[in-house]
């Protein structure tokens, strides 16, 4: 049987702290669905079609899948085969959002576990939220994502 993960998240953009969750996963499914959310609450700094494509160039794996996903994400995670949603876990202050997001899954789609993995201690103050304030004043974010998330960050940034 294919053991089959949905990694969701708005990526807005890709950061080296989402690789390595996606990098990790691999080691305990076999394939991993990047799960890039249409109808984020949150106004992206990079289109669906950019975060996208970000995420295909930073994570060159054949096991690793990016899709756009709208709706609710237990239903996605159902429609790819999927039995298990990983999601990072930084510090205690995520903590209570994703424990209420956990169990709302489980609630909506009670086959479905939520996993919950630590990302490399270097990168666990890491937040796309961070890389795109440090980039928009010019700061050097070249540790932080991959060189074409970097080229895509000036780029929108110089506009
Ligand atoms: O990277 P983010 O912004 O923290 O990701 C949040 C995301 C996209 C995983 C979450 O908002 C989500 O799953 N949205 C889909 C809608 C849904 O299923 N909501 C019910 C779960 S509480």
């Amino acid at each position: 049987m294919t053991r089959i993960a949905v990694y969701p998240g708005s990526f807005d953009p890709i950061t080296r702290g989402h690789e390595d969750l996606i990098h990790r996963s691999l080691a305990f499914v076999d394939n991993v669905v990047v799960a890039v959310a249409i109808n984020s609450a949150k106004q992206p700094l990079f289109s669906l079609q950019e975060r996208v494509a970000l995420i295909q160039q930073c994570v060159r794996e054949p096991r690793v899948e990016v899709r756009a996903f709208d709706g609710l994400l237990v239903n996605f995670a159902q429609s790819v085969g999927a039995s298990l949603i990983v999601r990072g876990l930084r510090a205690v202050s995520d903590f209570e959002y994703e424990f209420q997001m956990a169990l709302m899954n489980r609630n909506l789609g009670p086959t479905i576990e939520t996993v919950f993995l630590v990302p490399a201690s270097d990168l666990t103050y890491l937040s796309s939220s961070l890389v795109r304030e440090v980039a928009r004043f010019g700061g050097d974010v070249s540790a932080l994502v991959h060189p074409a998330v970097q080229d895509a960050l000036k780029k929108k940034f110089a506009k």
